[in-house]
C-alpha cells in the first residue's frame, strides 16, 4: 500500500500547483524533493569533474557517480555493474545500440523485427542502419486491438531474423508485452532482443537476469529522475562487441600522434566526454526513492487507478478508448467529433495536463486506426479524486468549448 499523502508531500511540483492535476508523465514525471536535493548538493557542495581531478572533490564524486552504476543494477538485477552504460536517455540508448551492434553485425538481407507500436526513438535509427546495411525491417502482426500475439511473431521467425526490437510497454496503448516468452523465443532462433523500457522501468519491476534480455534502454526523467540521463543495459559480452558512437575525452586509454589508439573498456567505451554528473547522482536519489516505495506497489497503485479510469471513462458516451486492458497507467481515448488537440487545450483551460497528438508512434494509426489520440498517464502520486475531477469535466466538454478555448 502506497501512503499516498506522504509521497504527494515529497513533490514540490504538486504543492506548488494546487490547481494543476498532472496526467503526462509518460512525456516526464515530476521529481521528489530528494532528488532535486541531490542535484542541488552537487552544484552547491560538490561541483567538480568526474574522473579526471586527482583531488578529494573529484575522488568524492566519481565514487558517487560509480556507486549509482550499482544501484541502476541492483534495480533491473543486473549482475554485472560493468553492463549498465550510461547514456542521455532511451533515444541515445537506442541509437548507441543500432549504430554500435547493428551497423556492425547486420548484413544485406537480415531481418530486425519491429511493431507498429515504436516510438520514433527505436524505429528511426533501425530505419538507417537498414539503409546502411541492406538488412530488412519487418513488422509484427498485433492483435487488432494492439495487443501481443505470440503466434503470429513466431510466424515472423526466419533464419534471417538477426534482431528484435520492441517496447517493453507501448507508450500509447500501455500494454505489457510479454518480453520473456518474446525473448525465449528470438533466442531460440538466434536472434538478440533490445527491449526498450522508458515506459517500463518506472512502472514495473524489471529484471533483466530473469528475462534473459540482451539489451535494455530506459530514461531518468520518466522516473522521477532528472532529464538528460538514462542508461543502455547490455549483456557484458553484447556490449564487448560493440562499437562506440563517440570518441573524445574519457573514453580512451591512451593515443599518439601516429592515431594509435586504445580505447577503455566497457562501460567505459562508450561514455565519452564530460556526462551529465548531477543527472546520475540525481537518478541514484530517483531509484533509493523508488525502492523505499517498492515497485510492486507501484504496479500495483498503477492498475489501481487504471481500472478505476477506464470504468469511468467508459461509463461515458462521448469517449472512445483505444487501450480498455490497460493497467499501467496509460490511457489513450478520443471524445468522439473532436479533434484530440482542441479537447487538450480544453481540458488545460481546466488545469488539466494531458497530452494529445501521435506521440511520436507515427505509424501506431495501422494498428488503432486513428492518428492522434488523448493521452492521460498516471503515477504515483496522482489520485481518484483527481481522475473523478477529469471524468466530470470530460462530461462537460462540447466542440463549442472546445474550439472557444483554442480560440
Ligand atoms: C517508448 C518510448 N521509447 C523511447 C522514448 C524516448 O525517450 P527519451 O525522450 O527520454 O529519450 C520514449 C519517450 O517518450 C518512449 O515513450
Amino acid at each position: 500500500m502506497l501512503d499516498i499523502n506522504k509521497i504527494r508531500n515529497d513533490f514540490p511540483m504538486i504543492k506548488n500547483n494546487p490547481d494543476l492535476i498532472y496526467f503526462d508523465s509518460s512525456a516526464t514525471s515530476f521529481k521528489p524533493q530528494c532528488v532535486i536535493d541531490a542535484v542541488n548538493h552537487y552544484y552547491t557542495h560538490d561541483n567538480s569533474n568526474v574522473h579526471r581531478g586527482d583531488y578529494y572533490l573529484s575522488y568524492k564524486v566519481s565514487k558517487a557517480y560509480e556507486d549509482c552504476r550499482k544501484t541502476i543494477a541492483d534495480f533491473i538485477n543486473a549482475e554485472d555493474v560493468r553492463s549498465i552504460v550510461y547514456t542521455n536517455g532511451s533515444t541515445s540508448a537506442l541509437n548507441l545500440l543500432a549504430y554500435g551492434y547493428g551497423r556492425k553485425y547486420l548484413t544485406k538481407g537480415d531481418v530486425i523485427l519491429l511493431t507498429y507500436t515504436e516510438h520514433a526513438s527505436n524505429i528511426l535509427p533501425w530505419f538507417n542502419v537498414a539503409k546502411e546495411t541492406g538488412a530488412l525491417i519487418k513488422y509484427i502482426p498485433l492483435n487488432d486491438d494492439g495487443t501481443f500475439n505470440l503466434d503470429k511473431y513466431i510466424d515472423c521467425f526466419t533464419d534471417a531474423v538477426k534482431v528484435v526490437s520492441l517496447p517493453y510497454i507501448s507508450n500509447v496503448l500501455g500494454y505489457v508485452y510479454p518480453a520473456k516468452e518474446i525473448i525465449r523465443i528470438a533466442h531460440e532462433h538466434n536472434a538478440i532482443v533490445s527491449l526498450d523500457g522508458a515506459q517500463a522501468v518506472p512502472h514495473i519491476r524489471v529484471d533483466v537476469k530473469d528475462l534473459d534480455v540482451d539489451f535494455l534502454s530506459f530514461s531518468s526523467h520518466k522516473m522521477l529522475g532528472p532529464s538528460g540521463v538514462g542508461a543502455l543495459y547490455g549483456k557484458y559480452e553484447l556490449l564487448e562487441k560493440m562499437d562506440p558512437l563517440y570518441y573524445g575525452g574519457d573514453s580512451n586509454a591512451r593515443f599518439d600522434k601516429e592515431g594509435n589508439v586504445i580505447l577503455k573498456k566497457v562501460p567505459y567505451i562508450f561514455e565519452s566526454g564530460t556526462p551529465c554528473i548531477e543527472g546520475i547522482l540525481g537518478l541514484n536519489a530517483a531509484i533509493q526513492y523508488l525502492n523505499e516505495i517498492g515497485m510492486d506497489n507501484i504496479e500495483e497503485y498503477d492498475k489501481e487507478l487504471t481500472l478505476y479510469f477506464i470504468d469511468k471513462l467508459s461509463q461515458l458516451d462521448n469517449v472512445t478508448i483505444y487501450n480498455k486492458k490497460t493497467t499501467t497507467g496509460i490511457i489513450s481515448f478520443n471524445l468522439n467529433g473532436i479533434f484530440a488537440q482542441d479537447a487538450a487545450s480544453y481540458f488545460s483551460s481546466k488545469g488539466i495536463a494531458v497530452r494529445s497528438g501521435n506521440h511520436c508512434a507515427k505509424i501506431l494509426h495501422n494498428v488503432i486506426g486513428v492518428n492522434e489520440t488523448i493521452r492521460a498517464s498516471l503515477y504515483l502520486y496522482n489520485t481518484k479524486e483527481e481522475i473523478d475531477r477529469f471524468i466530470e469535466i470530460i462530461k462537460d466538454t462540447t466542440i463549442e468549448k472546445c474550439v472557444e478555448s483554442v480560440l
